[in-house]
């Protein structure tokens, strides 16, 4: 059997994106079926509607979601028809090299649908992150499923499949933040302010966020930015610099992904001191830096894929500490809007004033 819904469809480069009619088929071995209930919007999908990430159009938007699982293929024990799931776009194998290792984060084989979603004419679909959520079903890899508790709202809990995570994990698990460090946040959208998040969360002693939109350094603040610097007209490196006695921070988070933010981390950090690299540069981009810098300055210099995230473990922890009031989920649902406004959400983005516009279907 077959299903036909509405979903969000990108068929080209930089073009607006469309409602479309697409035939999900019915899970297969391994496979999920999910009833999609909240999407939300990340620049990751904008990434893919620019052509920043592949040329595989169309693209079957949205990846930040959280749904009921209507049917499951043979094979699936981990979940069941009914469960509240958050989908995640690195399901595990448990096999590759780095599994084996007992590092499943950086897992080099994480698993999608084998099966194809289509358009009606039959054109074979690109699920963005193999999720393709701003859909009213999609069809996943029974493993890109997490169960967590159903009392949180599906806006909240789709939050934590990307951006949040991407940010929590970024300063928890990729940048080890700990007691008393100081950390500086250069980007804060909704990935760089759940880096604030996460770095509170941690202990971090100064959390200072950096942005060029002060909307965005007012949600910082709440959310636990104990300074702002608005490097629009201030130096980032010099002010981080002033702001941590001179020094630079332990732990600096680059949650924009572009060449000049990304050495404004590098400089802004301390000797011997951690860069995260969160934010996701497109093809072109070319990063030169002193070599002799790099060595003389020592330290870290990691990317964070999905904040270095295990969903089976992070998901439903985070989900428990936000149904006991300890992490502000809210906070990051700017708007709820609906199917056929994504490309709007799209235009806000650029707007400053929105961390998180979720689709509520
Ligand atoms: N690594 C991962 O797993 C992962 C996951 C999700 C998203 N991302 C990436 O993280 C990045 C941020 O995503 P988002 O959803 O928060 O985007 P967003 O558009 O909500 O936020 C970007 C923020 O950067 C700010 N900014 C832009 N240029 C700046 C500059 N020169 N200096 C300082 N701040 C600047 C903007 O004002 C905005 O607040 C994107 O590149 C996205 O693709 C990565
Ligand atoms: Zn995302
Ligand atoms: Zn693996």
């Amino acid at each position: 059997m077959t299903h036909q819904v509405r979903a969000v469809v990108a068929r080209g480069k930089g073009a607006p994106v469309s409602l479309e009619t697409i035939i999900v088929p019915d899970p297969g071995p391994g496979e999920a079926l999910v009833k999609v209930e909240a999407c939300g919007v990340c620049h990751t999908d904008l990434h893919y509607r620019e052509g920043g990430i592949n040329d595989d159009f169309p693209f079957l938007l949205g990846h930040e979601a959280a749904g009921v699982v209507e049917s499951v293929g043979e094979g699936v024990t981990d979940v069941a028809p009914g469960d509240f799931v958050i989908l995640n776009w690195r399901a595990v194998c448990g096999q590759c090299r780095a599994c084996l290792r007992g590092r499943p984060w950086y897992c080099f084989d994480t698993h999608n649908a084998k099966q194809k979603m289509t358009l009606l004419d039959g054109t074979e679909l690109s699920p963005a992150l193999g999720i393709g959520a701003f859909a009213e079903k999609t069809l996943v890899a029974a493993g890109q499923c997490t169960k967590v508790d159903r009392a949180a709202s599906a806006a909240v809990a789709g939050l934590l499949g990307c951006g949040v995570m991407a940010g929590i994990g970024a300063a928890i698990n990729t940048g080890n933040v700990g007691r008393g460090d100081t950390v500086a946040v250069i980007g804060c959208g909704g990935v760089g302010a759940s880096a604030v998040v996460g770095s509170s969360l941690a202990g971090a002693a100064k959390i200072i966020a950096v942005d060029i939109d002060d909307h965005k350094l007012a949600t910082a603040k709440k959310l636990g930015a104990t300074h702002t610097v608005n490097s629009k007209d201030t130096d980032a490196v010099e002010a981080i610099r002033e702001l941590t006695g001179g020094f630079g921070a332990d732990v600096v988070i680059e949650a924009v992904g572009r060449p000049e933010t990304y050495k404004q981390a590098f400089y802004a950090r301390d000797l011997a001191g951690t860069v995260v690299l969160v934010g996701v540069p497109t093809p072109e981009m070319k990063l030169e830096l002193p070599l002799l810098d790099v060595f003389g300055r020592g330290g870290t210099l990691k990317s964070s894929w999905y904040g270095d995230c295990l969903p089976s473990r992070d998901f439903p922890m985070l989900i428990d500490l936000y149904l006991q009031g300890r992490l502000d989920l809210d906070a990051f649902v700017t708007e709820t809007i609906a199917l056929n406004d994504v490309e709007k959400a799209f235009e806000r983005m650029h707007g400053g004033d929105v961390l998180r516009s979720v689709v509520v279907l």
